[in-house]
Parts: C-alpha cells; structure tokens; sequence
C-alpha cells in the first residue's frame, strides 16, 4: 500500500480567509493517535459548510483537515478495543473542528471517539446518515422519552428538506408518527411526502412572530432552525407536548415567552451529538440500523468527491442542499 493519500486540508492566508486545497499527505503528517483508519466515506453537514467556507469559524487551528464525520476500516490500532479489519464510523467530538477530520483517504484518531459498524450498516450508508441522521435519531429518542407516541398527534420537523430534518422525517414515518415538513422550498414538496411526510408547511407560514400562545397543532417537534420559527413552534405546541431543538439554520436567537411552558406544560428538550456520551451514541446507531428505511435512506442521499466540497459548502450554508451527501474516498493502492 503506497504510504501517499489524498486529503482536503484547510490553511488561512495573511488576510484571514480559509482556503481549502487537496493536497497529498503521508501517514506521518496525520496526528499521533491510537487508531489509523482507512476512510471509505464521510459526509456533508451545515458544520462542514462553516469549516470549508471559513464563515463560522469552528475551525480552531491550521492547517485542518475538516469533515466530522468519517466511516472506514481500521488499518492498525494500539488500543486493544480496536483491531485491524474492523469497521468503525465516527461523528464529532470535535473531529473536523479542534482535530483533524474524514475528508482524508487515511485519518489517525482517538479509541474513544469510534463507534463499531453496526453490522447491518455499510460505510457509506453510516455516512448517509451521518452527524445529521445520528441528530436526527437523537431527537426522535427525546421526543419518545419526553412521552411522545404516534398516537399523541401530529409532529412538526423544521428545515425538513435539510440533512437532519429528512432523515427526521423518514424515521418518524417509519415509526408510525404522522409527520408535518416545514419547508422554504416548494419544489421539493413530493420528495418529502415520499419520504414519508403527509403535510407540507410552507416555511413563511411558520416565521410570522407568534403570539405568546397560538392554536394548538403539534404533539411533538424536532426543530433544526432555531429563531423566530422555533419560538412559533413553542407556542404552537399543545398540551404536555415536547420540541428537541438541535439547530439553528435561521438563527441562534429565541424571541419566546414563558407561556407554552407554564400554561400547557410544553418541554423544550436540546439535543447534542457532539459530545454525546458513548451509549447513547451506539443506541442511537442500533436504532438507526433498525429504524430508518434504505430505501428511504438511499432516496435522500448523493454522492461526491472530496474535489466538489468547497462548492457544496457554500451550498449548505445557503440552504440549497437537498437531503444527504456522502463523500467517497476511494483507497489508495
Ligand atoms: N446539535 C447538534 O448536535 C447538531 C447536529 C447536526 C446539525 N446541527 C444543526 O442543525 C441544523 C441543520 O443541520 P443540517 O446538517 O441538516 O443542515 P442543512 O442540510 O443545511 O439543513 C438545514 C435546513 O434548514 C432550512 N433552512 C435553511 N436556512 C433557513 C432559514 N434561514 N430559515 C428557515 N429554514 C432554513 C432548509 O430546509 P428547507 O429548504 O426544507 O426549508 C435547510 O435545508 C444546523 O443549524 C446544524 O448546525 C446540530
């Protein structure tokens, strides 16, 4: 196996802007952790979009290679948890962000930070789902712990079209929950109610600044937007419902008040996957091995070369980024 790869490495000039290169790379440029990973695929998330464009400055040193997602097989292992041959896929941490990431054929990182392969799971589709899908699937474990059933009414997903609002949207199809999809692109209505939603909400209709309480309509909500919309849906929400907020795609703000929680006892849930701990993190991939359709999974995903990722970064921050996208990287000889 020839000791060269291929990576995308981000470096800032004189002027402070982020620029993005492939650039071929050595094991012995790769940081000195336990575990060295051939990556067979990584992904595209809102996070990576900040990375690559430099925009949203979570990249905390250069040079950095970005991607916070990465699925492979291990290669060599000085941790006894981990042995050659063995498929493995990991999400945040920090990877892609303060350490270097998936968009690299080879990647050296910690034990602690993988996740075994599901067996059911291939590579590229633990990439298809993902930091967006894992998020997802977190949500989805909130609501139903927060007493959220498919009997309980309807659920509101937000930024439905997004990574983690699709991937929301097939699960909670697939369990049995009657699934509304906020979206600002109309075009796109068919694809989602093939994913599995049964109403479409279009996106102005859920960012007119709410009154403090409003009709009744969700039992539960997953919400990847965050601002004005997450407040509507707050005030939205019915009796003893719950809203797992993991995003903020229309803003960081949240222009609420007290009443959706003192008046009908709503419950605003946050949802991390960064730094979720170890098992919740691998009963979230059971749970996405056994939950989320392929077919489903398969109808929301693309994939690209690490060669397209400075224009799809752009993309996803501007919102134009359908469903998932899957990096392939293909093995060096
Ligand atoms: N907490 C965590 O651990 C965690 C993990 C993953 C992601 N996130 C966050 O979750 C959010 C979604 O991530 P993602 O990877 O799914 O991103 P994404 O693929 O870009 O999806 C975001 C979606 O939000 C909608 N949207 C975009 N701009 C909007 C605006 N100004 N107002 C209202 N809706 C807007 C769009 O959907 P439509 O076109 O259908 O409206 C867009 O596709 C991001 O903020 C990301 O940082 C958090």
């Amino acid at each position: 196996m020839s000791d060269r790869f291929t990576a995308l490495v981000l470096t800032r000039d004189e002027a402070g802007h982020t620029r993005a290169a492939l650039s071929e790379l050595s094991e012995a440029d790769l940081p000195p952790e336990d575990v060295l990973v051939s990556v067979e695929y990584s992904s595209l998330n809102y996070k990576d979009g900040l990375a690559i464009t430099g925009k949203g400055k979570v990249v905390r040193q250069f040079p950095m290679v970005p991607g916070i997602d990465l699925a492979g097989t291990v290669l060599s292992s000085r941790s006894p948890d981990y042995q050659p041959g063995q498929k493995v896929v990991l999400t945040g941490w920090g990877v892609g962000e303060r350490y270097w990431g998936g968009y690299s054929q080879r990647q050296r990182v910690k034990p602690e930070w993988l996740v075994p392969l599901p067996a059911s799971l291939g590579a590229r589709e633990a990439m298809a789902i993902g930091t967006a899908g894992l998020t997802a699937m977190l949500c989805v474990m909130t609501l139903e712990q927060a007493g959220v059933a498919p009997d309980s009414g309807d659920i509101l997903v937000t930024g439905a079209s997004g990574g983690v609002g699709s991937v929301a949207v097939a699960i909670l199809a697939h369990r049995g929950y009657r699934v509304a999809a906020v979206t600002g692109r109309p075009e796109g209505a068919d694809w989602l109610r093939e994913l599995g939603a049964q109403t479409i909400i279009p996106r102005d209709e859920m960012t007119q600044p709410p009154k403090p309480l409003e009709r009744q309509r969700w039992a539960g909500a997953v919400d990847t937007v965050g601002g004005v919309m997450l407040a509507r849906v707050l005030a939205e929400t019915a009796y003893g419902g719950a809203v797992a907020a993991c995003g903020l795609a229309g803003g960081s703000d949240l222009p609420t008040t007290v009443m959706p929680f003192i008046l009908r006892g709503v419950s605003l849930h946050g949802v991390d996957s960064v730094m979720c701990p170890l098992a919740r993190r691998q009963l979230a991939w059971e749970r996405l091995a056994r939950d989320l359709p392929r077919d489903a999974l398969s109808g929301l995903t693309r994939e690209v070369g690490l060669q397209d990722l400075p224009d799809l970064g752009e993309q996803i921050l501007a919102g134009q980024v359908r469903g998932r996208v899957v990096v392939a990287l293909a093995s060096p000889d």
